[in-house]
């Protein structure tokens, strides 16, 4: 009987414990093996720690809730000391007898599970999460959707404040420094604004955006998205007096106060973690059902140092040195979706 060690490390989002239901389901049921879930990522590894994990032992009154839970129940974290620990992470792997390991995570810790695989030999399989949708060659990471659908529920709240008292709205949403997350939940909130790191703006046109949505059709209010890994304004004459340490999103209000021709009641709401709370939504638990059953096959059928990944309605394994090549992905200036934002008169930078 195989022992398969399964793991998540980095940032939680919704979807965790779907992919790790999909997991034991499908290896107990298909391969009749033994799951063992790791505390705390690379932590619980160092510390030897596993937990076993059988199909319906978190049942209550019979329903499971790994579908539905965020978060994840085996914890994670974020820094840990994994490189300084290198060899004593590699011996704990074989002194667990696992026969492989699943690791779900973001670029960043895909990289070095990677690293340590590689030294350890060890037979190894990632599955793509991320609320910031920046790990290369997959069209889906789990929790992604999940935060795009709260964000836009946010964005909806907010237009309705923001209308009835005048104010431009700025939001700041998550991301590190890829505008995904801000792009696509700006279109799908109604945003007016929408600011990405992978695009230059200039404060002299977002205030002559927000003069024109006045003037033209009379519209008082405005919704701006601000990714929070954008860049500081092209326009030299009109950086605030700030500290470095200050948010975008509060960047982006002084300078709108600062720059504007007309008074503007500006409020900044940061979004935060709830950005990565939350019930998955459906199509982060499809996917991770289907990713979850992909790693344990690729297990199967020998095939290791693969990604799980989307691509084209289907799901692939994709060698792990090339997602990391490639990651992490930023919007392409000319995509679709930011066609589509200047289409439709959002104000999108240059
Ligand atoms: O990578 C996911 C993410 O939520 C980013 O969008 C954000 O910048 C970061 O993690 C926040 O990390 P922490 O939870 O350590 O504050």
């Amino acid at each position: 009987q195989k022992r398969l060690g399964i793991l998540t490390s980095g940032g939680d989002c919704p979807g965790l414990n779907a992919v790790i239901r999909a997991v034991v389901s499908h290896a107990t049921l298909s391969y009749d093996w033994q799951v063992l879930g790791i505390p705390y990522a690379t932590q619980g590894l160092l510390e030897r720690q596993v937990i076993p994990l059988h199909m319906h032992s978190f049942d209550l009154r019979g329903i499971d809730p790994l579908l539905s839970m965020g978060g994840t129940i085996l914890g994670t974290i974020n820094k840990g000391n994994t490189l300084a620990c290198m060899d004593e992470i590699i011996a704990s792997y074989q002194a667990l007898k696992l026969d492989a390991l699943i690791g779900i995570g973001g670029d960043g810790s895909i990289a070095i599970l990677n690293q340590l695989a590689f030294q350890g030999h060890w037979q190894f399989i990632a599955i793509p999460k991320t609320i910031d949708h920046d790990v290369a060659l997959t069209e889906r990471s789990i929790g992604f959707d999940t935060a795009v659908n709260t964000i836009t529920d946010a964005l909806n709240r907010l237009t309705f404040t923001a209308s009835s008292h005048d104010r431009v709205m700025v939001v700041e949403v998550m991301g590190r420094e890829a505008g995904h997350l801000a792009l696509h939940s700006g279109i799908a909130g109604g945003a007016d604004v929408i600011l990405i790191p992978e695009i230059p703006y200039s404060i002299q046109e977002l205030c002559s955006h927000l003069a024109e949505l006045r003037n033209r059709w009379q519209r008082k209010f405005a919704i701006v998205v601000v990714a929070e890994g954008i860049h500081p304004a092209h326009d030299a004459t009109c950086q605030p007096n700030q500290k470095p340490s200050c948010g975008r999103g509060q960047y982006i209000a002084d300078c709108i106060a600062k720059v504007s021709d007309y008074p503007i009641d500006t409020k900044v709401s940061v979004l935060g973690h709830i950005q990565r709370g939350g019930i998955p939504l459906a199509l982060d638990r499809l996917t991770a059902a289907a990713f979850g059953r992909a790693a344990v096959d690729l297990i199967a059928k020998g095939q290791f140092n693969q990604m799980v990944a989307w691509q084209n309605g289907q799901v692939v394994a994709v060698p792990i040195n090339q997602v990391c090549d490639h990651s992490p992905l930023a919007v392409a200036p000319c995509s679709e979706l930011v066609q589509t934002a200047r289409a439709l008169g959002i104000y999108v930078g240059q």
